[in-house]
């Protein structure tokens, strides 16, 4: 197939990690006999120098033109002033909120190889398999910012609608794993919440009644992920609370560097993106962790392409070179440290060399 990505590498590390990802794109299509197009464009601390605004008309032009959006990460430093009118984060958001992109999906999946870099006990991750729906168009994040001499405020705004279709995109994901749903809102105190909790049990009672939903408080859901985080599988939170659950939950991945996200809206198009930053520290020195970009890149693939045999095949290259030892910095713990570049390009021959396996068999 032919497909058209937008690739927005950003700042600090986004460019090394989505250097790394389009890298492993182009492998699969070499493969698989695919055509992947990429398409460069601005965002955020970049695109503010360049251009002056963190996301240009045409960059949001050319991702709604395109199959699919790879991001690697926008911010620093140097844009980070509290009094700063322009912020590189403003440019992803409103990435996201152009192309409708609500259903943030953060599958937290940690790798045997990556235990010991967890500061969780082993024997609580082993089994551990979450899939976080955070939602991303809505709530604190987009609603009315004021800021006057002595106070500022931001509202926190769902509406029904919004809290109904990102309920509906998670319960159909726990009807295809374990049936089980979890939401996590601060009903006992938030308005937005109780309404949040409400539209989730009717839309789970009137559209997914073998579904089994229960409801966690988000202080008490913190506290659950560490203790007990194989209990859970599919959870399903607003906006700000799954930012900062989903951060907590990378630990038990072992590492930031290793969960990458993909956000949904109605259609197939998509913004594939690693959880973490963009790491300003460690940029430019090719030896960032390119595995939550690569995880990114299958997802694109999975979702937004629809080709699931080669995501499966990139998910299978990442575990194998996390088995063989093919550590970045983050997660090396005195093995030896392999750079950027080094892990890329044995995932890619992993991918050349399986399908070509596959061709030999069929001859
Ligand atoms: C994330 C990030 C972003 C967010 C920032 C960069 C705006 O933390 O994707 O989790 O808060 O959504
Ligand atoms: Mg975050």
């Amino acid at each position: 197939m032919r497909a058209e990505i937008v690739v927005l590498a950003g700042d600090g590390i986004g460019p090394e990690v989505t250097e790394s990802a389009v890298a492993v794109l182009q492998a699969v299509a070499a493969a698989y006999a695919h055509r992947f197009v990429m398409h460069p464009q601005l965002i955020g601390g970049a695109a503010i120098e360049a251009e002056g605004t963190p996301l240009p008309a045409a960059t949001l032009a050319a991702c709604k033109a395109a199959d699919a959006v790879l991001l690697g990460a926008v911010g620093g430093p140097q844009w980070s002033d509290p009094r700063a009118k322009l912020r590189p984060e403003q440019g992803l958001l409103d990435l996201r909120s152009g192309l409708g992109l609500y259903a943030n999906l953060r599958p937290v999946v940690p790798h045997p190889v990556a235990l010991t870099a967890s500061p969780i006990k082993a024997h609580l991750l082993t089994g551990v398999d979450l899939m976080v729906v955070r939602e991303l168009t809505g709530g604190i994040y987009f609603g009315e910012k004021k800021r006057d001499a002595n106070s500022a405020s931001d509202v926190c705004t769902y509406s029904v609608a919004e809290i109904e279709r990102v309920v509906r995109r998670a319960a159909r994901l726990a009807q295809r794993r374990r049936g089980y749903l979890v939401s996590v809102d601060k009903a006992n105190v938030l308005e937005t919440s109780r309404l949040w909790r409400e539209v989730t049990n009717q839309v789970v009672h009137d559209e997914f009644p073998e579904i089994r939903l229960e409801h966690q408080l988000v202080d008490a859901m913190a506290m659950h992920l560490i203790a007990r985080p194989r209990d859970f599988d599919v959870i399903v939170t607003e906006n700000m609370f799954g930012d900062i659950l989903t951060d907590e939950a990378a630990m038990l991945a072992g590492s930031m560097g290793l969960l990458p996200s993909a956000s949904l809206g109605e259609g197939t198009i998509g913004l594939y993106e690693p959880i973490h930053g963009s790491a300003p520290d460690i940029a430019g020195r090719g030896i960032a962790n390119p595995f939550a970009a690569i995880l990114s890149a299958a997802l694109l693939l999975r979702h937004s392409l629809g080709l699931e045999t080669e995501a499966l095949a990139v998910e299978r290259a990442v575990s194998d070179a996390l088995y063989a030892g093919e550590l970045p910095s983050d997660l090396a713990a005195g093995k030896p440290v392999h750079a950027t570049r080094l892990i890329t390009e044995r995932i890619s021959e992993r991918l050349r060399a399986g399908q070509s396996a596959i061709g030999d068999l069929r001859d």
